[in-house]
């Protein structure tokens, strides 16, 4: 299995209600490494560039208005088949859609307040973690 990095973020929702150190305990505990990471209180502009992808969906503006609504931890996770392992962890973005034992299942209230969010593949990985992080911010 291939070494990959993935970007996670733990959302307002998950930073509001101190879940920092859980979540990350998940990931640790599953073999992933953090390599980086910061507090961040993201701006308008911030959010919306980094979901551009889905600018012209109808939840967009609840999305950015959500994501903005408070600090996100922003992480870099390491480790072998890092992307599926996260969203594994993760479980479905729809949390009454997630498996139970994944943290959307356990604290996520709806699809927008889903508490995490993960890279979905090594292309969007790639763009993701150097939308946040330079290289000589990770370990
Ligand atoms: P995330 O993994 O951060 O990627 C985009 C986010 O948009 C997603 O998690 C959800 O929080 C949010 N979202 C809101 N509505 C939808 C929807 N119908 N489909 C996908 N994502 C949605």
């Amino acid at each position: 299995m291939a070494i990959e990095r993935t970007l996670s973020i733990i959302k307002p929702d998950g930073v509001q209600r101190n879940l920092i150190g859980t979540i990350l305990t998940r990931f640790e505990e599953a073999g992933l490494k953090i390599v980086g990471g910061r507090l961040q209180q993201l701006s308008q502009a911030e959010a919306e560039g980094f979901y551009a992808v889905h600018k012209h969906r109808p939840f967009f503006g609840e999305l950015v208005s959500f994501m903005i609504s408070g600090p996100v931890f922003i992480s870099v996770l390491e480790g072998d088949d890092a992307i599926a392992k996260n969203r594994d962890l993760m479980g479905a973005t729809n949390p009454k859609e997630a498996k139970p034992g994944t943290i959307r299942a356990d604290f996520a209230k709806s699809i927008d307040a889903n508490t995490v969010h993960g890279s979905d593949a090594p292309e969007t990985a790639a763009v993701e973690i150097a939308y946040f992080f330079r290289s000589i911010e990770l370990v």
